[in-house]
């Protein structure tokens, strides 16, 4: 646990970038142990080249796909499928996923606690297209640069990300295609 072995350090094949990511995992997985403390056989110079190595691959990894932009909007499914409401609904009302309920309230009455920082979910699919709903999603920034609504499909321009999420974005494209699936059906 926690040896960057000198063996995923030579060259660059295929994979290199992964093994690379698990080592620097194990290395951090102690949140008690200083980050570059030197066991036995590990080099300094051998963590710093892992992580980095992680600062370079992790965007790689998770690097949010290219979107277009029009207005207010963005019309184009990310997936180049349509989502699935009953599963956007969920993301919607756990709040382990989407935690939107954290601010909005909406027509869930199975659900105790809402918020009320932000516009009713009620009727927002009714009162906005499915491509100006896909922006919010994604960026609100865009439309409001000092929105409180996170970016839930991008990783640029954040703070204080948790490690866990560094370089990820909250919700995955077919994510934001099931949310903006069920928030088209609230139509009153
Ligand atoms: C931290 C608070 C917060 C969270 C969490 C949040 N939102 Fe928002 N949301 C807002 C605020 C505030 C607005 C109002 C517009 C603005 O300020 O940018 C908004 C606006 C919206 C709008 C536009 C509503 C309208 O009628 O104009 C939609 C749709 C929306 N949010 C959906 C969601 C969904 C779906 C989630 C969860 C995946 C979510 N929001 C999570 C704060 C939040």
């Amino acid at each position: 646990m926690g040896r960057c072995r000198r063996a995923d350090h030579r060259g660059r094949r295929a994979g290199g970038a992964e093994r690379d990511l698990r080592c620097h995992r194990q290395a951090g997985a102690d949140p008690a142990a200083p980050p570059y403390r030197s066991a036995p056989g590990v080099s300094c110079a051998l963590r710093a080249a892992c992580a980095a190595l992680l600062l370079w691959a992790a965007p790689v990894l998770a690097q949010p796909a290219a979107f277009q932009v029009v207005g207010d909007t963005i019309p184009a499914s990310l997936t180049g499928t349509p989502g699935d409401a009953a599963r956007g609904r969920a993301i919607v009302t756990t709040r382990q996923r989407g935690l939107c309920l954290l601010c909005h309230s909406g027509p869930f009455p199975e659900e105790p606690f809402q918020g009320d920082l932000a516009p009713s979910l009620a009727g927002a699919g009714a009162r906005l297209t499915k491509g100006q709903l896909r922006l919010r999603l994604v960026d609100g920034r865009r439309l409001n640069p000092a929105t409180l609504m996170p970016a839930y499909y991008s990783t640029e321009g954040l703070v204080r990300v948790g490690r866990a999420w560094q370089g990820r974005t909250v919700l995955s494209a077919e994510e934001i295609e099931d949310v903006v699936a069920f928030l088209v059906t609230l139509q009153e």
